[in-house]
């Protein structure tokens, strides 16, 4: 029984064509699913935090810098998405190139990035909805909006909005496209109206020094907003749906992450331009710049906004983490038990509540960017193994045929794990260690009862490879 047993990409790819999910989307569609599911907390509020405490303005840096990492893993993801266009991403990716354990590790990954980042977007939207009352005349006390950490008891906005999300997921609401749409548009504007008003009021002399901390806080800068980048990936998981997979796939997934960089570095260069970075160690860094200039309205626009956008991110989100645990306990590596449908609502419900309880857990009580470090160590892991995995596709299966092939792919897949390995080692050492406790412990999941119950253990012959 090899750890390494794989997935047949030919047999995956004709149980997706059985399933009939209707192929509707197009490059724009996924384009703009991309913007949905990327802009949110990371712009609106990590950027205060890394710039203040680690990057200084050098924080435009740090955004091309990790946008220039989540660009190589876009590449590698296109290439599999294109090869592989079933649900399931980067788990799924794993299994055909690499093996089971391998993919175990990917899902494992997987789970903290939802999980944990869901908690870390919650958190975020909880500054903001905080402001946003404040500067409407309702002041809601700091020990029950804020975290231990920040002289607070418990963050319960970002607990309500958890508990809310669960409970229409629970029903079997999903965001529709067209409201990702609406949605996007307001986040779109929102920036804009932000970099509209603010521009004008940039002073240089905001950007001296530019790297107050050297270039070793570029790097931290960057291992953290690393957070406002993720959710490319989740183009990846339309392909299914889409009506060109091989074209429209990676352009999706480029096209959203250009976008998103090229917003991102103007608004680190406006936010630094207008107030000095060390005042921007707040909960909500882009309204709170607003203020300062006196654009009291414009500042309560922003908020209101941003409480849109972030709201789309935190149900993809949290949607997300139950379609990995969906696609592991279809594979038989977590106990169906767990996945089990809702005989009305259609809705995987005792997931959906279990997760929902310790995102719930982790917003109220852990600091944003403790939560938003683990998010993005579990996500750079996975960016990593699904670098890996196009390698050793390109080398034991190199005739099937690639729709869309990484350009350079000697040199992007290296550069790709490379520059995520930088910035995962440019992460705290605590945090570091937690995500080594979390390996550990799965990997003591996978040995005692994924490999065991593994669907590809029962069938070994049915669709398989052990190569
Ligand atoms: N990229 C997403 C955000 O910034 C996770 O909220």
């Amino acid at each position: 029984m090899s750890l390494f047993r794989k997935k047949n990409i030919a047999e995956l790819i004709r149980t997706s064509e059985k399933n009939g999910l209707r192929k509707t989307l197009g490059a724009t569609d996924l384009v703009l699913l991309g913007i949905g599911c990327i802009i949110g907390t990371g712009i609106f509020v990590l950027t205060g935090v890394a710039a203040a405490k680690y990057a200084g303005p050098g924080i435009m840096l740090s955004f091309v810098l990790s946008g220039l990492a989540c660009a190589f893993a876009a590449l590698a993801y296109s290439e599999l998405s294109a090869m592989v266009p079933v649900t399931g991403s980067a788990y799924t990716f794993a299994y055909v190139s690499m093996g089971e354990v391998v993919a175990f590790a990917v899902g494992w990954a997987l789970i903290c990035e939802y999980t944990i980042g869901s908690a870390a977007v919650a958190a975020g939207w909880s500054g903001y909805m905080v402001g946003l009352l404040k500067s409407a005349g309702i002041d809601l006390p700091t020990a029950w909006t804020a975290v231990p950490a920040d002289g607070g008891i418990l963050n319960v906005p970002a607990i309500v909005i958890t508990a809310f999300l669960t409970y229409l997921l629970m029903l079997g609401t999903r965001e529709s496209a067209r409201l990702n749409k609406i949605l996007v548009f307001i986040k779109l504007a929102c920036i804009g109206f932000f970099l509209f008003m603010a521009t004008p009021h940039v002073d240089p002399l905001n950007w001296q020094p530019f790297l107050p901390f050297g270039w070793g806080g570029v790097a931290t800068g960057a291992a953290i907003v690393f957070f406002a980048y993720i959710g490319f990936d989740t183009v990846s998981t339309a392909a299914e749906e889409c009506k060109n997979p091989n074209r429209d796939v990676p352009i999706g997934i480029v096209g959203s992450l250009v976008i998103c960089t090229v917003l991102y570095i103007a608004v680190a260069a406006v936010l630094t331009g207008v107030v000095p970075y060390s005042s921007l160690n707040n909960s909500e860094p882009v309204a709170y710049a607003l203020r300062a200039i006196g654009m009291n309205f414009g500042s309560a626009l922003v908020a209101l906004g941003a409480i849109c956008g972030i709201t789309t991110v935190l149900l993809v989100f949290m949607y997300g983490q139950t379609r990995v645990f969906l696609a592991m306990a279809r594979d038989g590596m977590i106990p169906q038990s767990l996945v089990k449908i809702h005989p009305k609502y259609n809705t995987p419900h005792v997931i959906t509540i279990i997760a929902g309880s310790v995102v719930a857990v982790l917003s109220g009580l852990l600091p944003i960017n403790i939560i938003a470090e683990l998010c993005n160590m579990g996500t750079l892991f996975a960016f990593i193994l699904v670098s890996i995995g196009v390698g050793v596709l390109r080398r034991t299966q190199p005739d099937v045929h690639r729709p869309f092939r990484c350009p350079a792919v000697s040199v992007v897949v290296p550069l790709a794990v490379l520059l995520c390995g930088y910035l995962m080692m440019n992460l705290p050492v605590e945090t570091l260690t937690f995500f080594g406790v979390w390996y550990i412990i799965g990997m003591i999941v996978y040995f005692t009862y994924s490999r065991k119950n593994s669907t590809m253990a029962s069938k070994p012959a049915e669709g398989s490879s052990d190569d």
